[in-house]
Formats: C-alpha cells, structure tokens, sequence
C-alpha cells in the first residue's frame, strides 16, 4: 500500500477495464479519485463501487474527443477540487484494419482520444501542479507502441506517441517536482481485447514468458507506484507490464 491521503487523482476511461481498476486502487491506497468516461450511469457505478467500501469517489461524464470539452472538465475539477495531483491518462480507443484499408476517419478518432486528448488534459493540469510544485502525469500507452502491430498503424502510432510526449513533458516539468511517466501494458484481459478469437489468445499467450495474461490489477498496482512519493525519482520512463513479452 502507498500513503495517497489527501491526494486529488483524475482517471480517464474510468467506466470499466483498466481504468476501473485504477481507480479503485488509488482510492484503496487514500486517493480522492475522480472517474471519467462518456457513459454517466457507468462511471457513477464504478464510483458506488468506491464509496460503499468507504473510499473516495466522484464521477463525470466527458467525451474526451473534444478539446473544449476536456479543457471545461480538467478546469472545473481544478475549481470544484482546488488542484490535481495525480493525471492518469488512461482512456484509449481502437480502430483497427490494414493501412491500405484504413480510413481518415479512423486514424482521425484513434489520434484524438489516444493522443490529442492527453495533450490537453497535461496542458490544463499542468497549471495546477506548477502552482503547488509537485505532480504526477501517469500516461497509459501499450506495448504495441513499442513494437508496432500489423492492422494497428493508428493506435500503435498514438502509443508511441504517448511515449515521446511523456518524454518531452518530463524533461519541462522536472524542475517543477513534476514526474511524468508511462506505463506499456502488454495483453490484458478486458472489454478491449476479449472480442480476439480463442486460437489468437492461445498464440498471445505462448508469447508471454510469465504464461498468463494479464488483470487489470497488474496495471493498477503499477499506477498506484508511479503516483506515490516513493516513485518521486523516476520520471519520463515507460514501464512495460506484460509478463515479460516485450525485453
Ligand atoms: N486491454 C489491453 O490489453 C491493453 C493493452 C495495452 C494498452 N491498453 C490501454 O489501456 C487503456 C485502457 O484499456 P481497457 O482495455 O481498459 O479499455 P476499455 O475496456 O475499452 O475501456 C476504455 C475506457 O475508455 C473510455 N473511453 C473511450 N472513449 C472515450 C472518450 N471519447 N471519452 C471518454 N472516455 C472514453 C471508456 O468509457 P466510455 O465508453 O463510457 O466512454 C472506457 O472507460 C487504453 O488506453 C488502452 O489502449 C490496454
């Protein structure tokens, strides 16, 4: 466990998978978190889920395509709240086909959510964490913006993307006691991925020299390190979590 008591966090794609998870977490370990996703009913459930087990929790709903929308919310939590510590910039979208057969309008939504969105978010944030000299900016890319993926040119280019802004936004904020970092996760169980067929699974699965794919919790704990002061060293690194596929 981690002492994140007093700590105001931001969770995007909070609704279900990894993002639920998070949040719970950082609430487990004293968080004050606040869940974000489109689906108002969702995200308030997961938010239930948190405050009967008497953590803290607040919902709202955001669609995070649109910059006007994500500068109205990252702003209103900042007057509702008084500030952010911890931005966890999770939520994230697919729209897989070949290059050959991918359309703009595919690249155009994986590139907004994935990628744009985070750029905005970091950007209002950042105020606040400037203002109170200290923070922490955990972004959510995958493995696959690492190595590439055959029918994923949009979402493996918005994952290495991720990376090099991370990268980008530790080396301005270092002096400010602000730590930025992302975490890779490799195959994870949920919504995302269980439409793959069995034999597919089974092939993802030989690939991992830990023999398992990952839950949302090897993620989870992973945040809950990155945002609490014993990771105040490490910052502008990508953690792969994917039971050892990507070395
Ligand atoms: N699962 C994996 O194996 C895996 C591997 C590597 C990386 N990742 C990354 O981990 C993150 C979470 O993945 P997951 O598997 O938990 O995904 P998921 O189960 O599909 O959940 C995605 C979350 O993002 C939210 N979301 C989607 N579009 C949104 C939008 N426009 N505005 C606001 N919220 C939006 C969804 O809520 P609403 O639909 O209610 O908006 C949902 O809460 C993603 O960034 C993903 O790329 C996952």
């Amino acid at each position: 466990m981690f002492d994140l008591a007093g700590k105001i966090a931001l969770i995007t794609g909070a609704s279900r998978g990894i993002g639920k998870s998070i949040s719970m977490i950082l609430a487990q370990n004293g968080a004050h978190v606040i869940c974000i996703s489109r689906n108002i009913n969702d995200v308030q459930s997961v938010v239930d889920d948190i405050t009967n087990k008497k953590f803290n929790a607040s919902a709202a709903s955001c669609d995070i395509s649109s910059t006007d929308n994500v500068t109205s919310l990252v702003k209103n939590i900042i007057d509702e709240h008084g500030k952010i510590d911890i931005l966890v910039n999770n939520a994230g979208i697919t729209r897989d086909n070949l290059l050959m057969r991918m359309s703009e309008d595919d690249w155009d939504k994986v590139l907004n959510v994935n990628l744009k969105a985070v750029f905005t978010s970091i950007k209002v944030a950042s105020r606040s964490m400037i203002k109170q000299r200290s923070g922490r900016i955990i972004n959510i890319s995958s493995v696959v913006g690492l190595t590439g993926n055959s029918g994923q040119v949009n979402y493996a280019a918005s994952k290495a993307g991720l990376i090099g802004m991370t990268k980008s936004i530790a080396k301005e904020f270092a002096s400010r006691g602000i730590t930025a970092n992302c975490i890779a996760p490799g195959y994870i169980e949920t919504e995302m991925t269980s439409n793959l067929k069995d034999d597919v699974k089974s092939s993802i699965k030989e690939q991992i020299p830990l023999g398992r794919i990952g839950c949302v919790e090897d993620i989870a704990h992973a945040v809950a390190y990155l945002a609490s002061d014993e990771a105040s060293y490490i910052t502008g690194q990508t953690l792969t979590v994917d039971g050892g596929m990507v070395m």
